[in-house]
């Protein structure tokens, strides 16, 4: 029998779990459950979870929690939860959730349609955490895309080898396997021949594609992504420091469509603590691939990581991290106090930094960054950027409203990662357009398109 009826999917954490929750949406929509932004009117409620951190831990259970309730007044609404903390709690999760109908860890997604089909046929507390049956991967159904979208992800790799002590991802999502190219470029495809223009290639550490499989290498699978037709742009995350290889470094200057932009997570800048978290590599090195990337790609965009407060961190290692955000000049950082996880091993370590002292170093790095990020964004002013229009703005700029106030306001990213608004009634979502920037603020950057360049 084909049920009828309708999904609410819930994702929670990193862009891994959006590509994922597209796909397990592709399935229900198989199976005859359409998608619905409203959750009054679901049938099937999916929240995919991530457990790299208490909050978001906490926030697929909270979530889910309140189903409970509406299960007594609609008995027949099915509740999954998929993803990480479906991994790391397998039947555990029935103890806070009794109503939950089905735990799907990260490895049991292709297997998600069956289970589906046990539930229909009456059966109740499923729990798949087994392993993975080859790669999960469903090529997009371009009637399922919603229109105007101009980016999408697209997972090249799943799980990760590199055990860093505070990270539960190696745990939770499995040991590290690369997708064969070939069917990578095949998505990809489909998906520009959609209208899609931008696509992210994702990894935990996109560096050591292919190297188990003894595949291409990532900088050759960048090179196959720019051969496809009526893609602009290549994204790519994450870039592990001490995986990024000169070739890869060569791949981004000699390829135009690979955005000049790298996110590269240092977690610390105290060699201590590095070596505490098992990163593999020092500040020095990391430093010195920072060079080398500035020196290859002139005004590349960067970004990275931090986590503050590790276990040990004490106020001089901190330090150590503020001097590297000065010396790096990140235009942007994303910053997390240390949580601890029990399945990773830094769970056990000494000297756990108490959670006020946590938060006033986070606020101060952050503080320090956003000083970081308004000074270089000044320096853009009375530059022109190539812009991808990716939608009409939901800001809206006095100065600009005021002087064209019927124009639409659009927005779209620099190669370089930056958010610009601008007025304009002739772009279109998708095109590229030339903007000379004339304010800039911490979190965008505004001005006026030259000229339209490729429609
Ligand atoms: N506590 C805080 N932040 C963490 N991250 C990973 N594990 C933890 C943890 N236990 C951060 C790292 C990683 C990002 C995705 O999440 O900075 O790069
Ligand atoms: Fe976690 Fe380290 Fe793997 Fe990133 S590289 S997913 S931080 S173990």
């Amino acid at each position: 029998m084909q049920y009828k009826g309708h999904a609410y999917i819930n994702t929670i954490g990193c862009q891994m779990n959006v590509y994922d929750s597209e796909k397990l949406a592709a399935i229900l929509n198989a199976l005859g459950f359409h998608p619905t932004r409203d959750m009054d009117k679901a049938d099937i409620v999916v929240c995919n979870t991530c457990s790299i951190r208490h909050k978001a831990e906490e926030k697929a259970f909270s979530f889910l929690g309140r189903f409970a309730k509406e299960k007594q007044k609609k008995p027949y609404l099915l509740t999954v939860m998929a993803g990480c903390v479906a991994q790391q709690e397998g039947k555990n999760a029935f103890k806070r959730l009794p109503h939950l109908d089905l735990v799907l860890g990260t490895q049991a997604f292709s297997r998600f349609g069956q289970h589906i089909a046990a539930l229909q046929s009456g059966r109740r507390q499923i729990v798949d955490t087994g392993p993975a049956d080859g790669f999960f991967e469903i090529m997009p159904d371009t009637a399922d895309f919603c229109e105007n979208q101009v980016s999408k992800f697209v997972t090249i790799m799943q799980g990760c080898d590199n055990f860093c002590t505070y990270c539960v991802v190696p745990y939770v999502r499995g040991s590290e396997r690369s997708r064969a190219w070939e069917s990578i470029v095949e998505e990809i495809r489909i998906l520009a021949d959609s209208g899609i223009r931008e696509v992210t290639l994702l990894g935990q550490n996109v560096n050591s594609y292919g190297r188990k499989e003894g595949g291409i290498s990532f900088a050759r699978l960048l090179e196959k992504v720019a051969g496809v037709e009526g893609i602009c742009r290549i994204r790519f995350a994450t870039s592990h420091p001490k995986d990024l290889s000169s070739e890869l470094i060569q791949a981004m200057t000699d390829l135009d469509k690979v955005c000049s932009h790298l996110h590269l997570p240092v977690q610390s800048g105290s060699d201590k603590i590095l070596k505490k978290m098992n990163r593999g590599y020092t500040r020095d090195i990391y430093l010195s691939r920072i060079n080398d990337l500035k020196k290859a790609c002139p005004g590349i965009g960067l970004s990275t990581d931090i986590i503050v407060g590790f276990p040990s961190e004490t106020r001089t290692d901190f330090n150590d991290t503020m001097s590297l955000l000065t010396e790096v000049q990140f235009d942007s950082i994303f910053a997390f106090a240390y949580s601890d996880r029990s399945s990773a091993p830094a769970a056990k370590f000494a000297d756990q930094v108490k959670e006020k002292e946590k938060m006033d170093r986070l606020n101060q790095l952050l503080a320090l960054q956003d000083q970081v990020t308004e000074n270089i964004n000044k320096k853009v002013k009375g530059q022109v950027v190539q812009v991808l229009v990716e939608g009409v703005s939901t800001r809206l700029h006095e100065k600009f409203v005021k002087t064209s106030d019927k124009m639409k306001q659009m927005t779209g990213r620099t190669a370089s990662n930056k958010i610009v608004h601008f007025p304009s009634d002739t772009s279109g979502i998708g095109d590229l357009v030339d903007i000379k920037i004339s304010d800039a603020y911490l979190h965008s950057l505004w001005g006026r398109p030259l000229e339209r360049l490729t429609p």
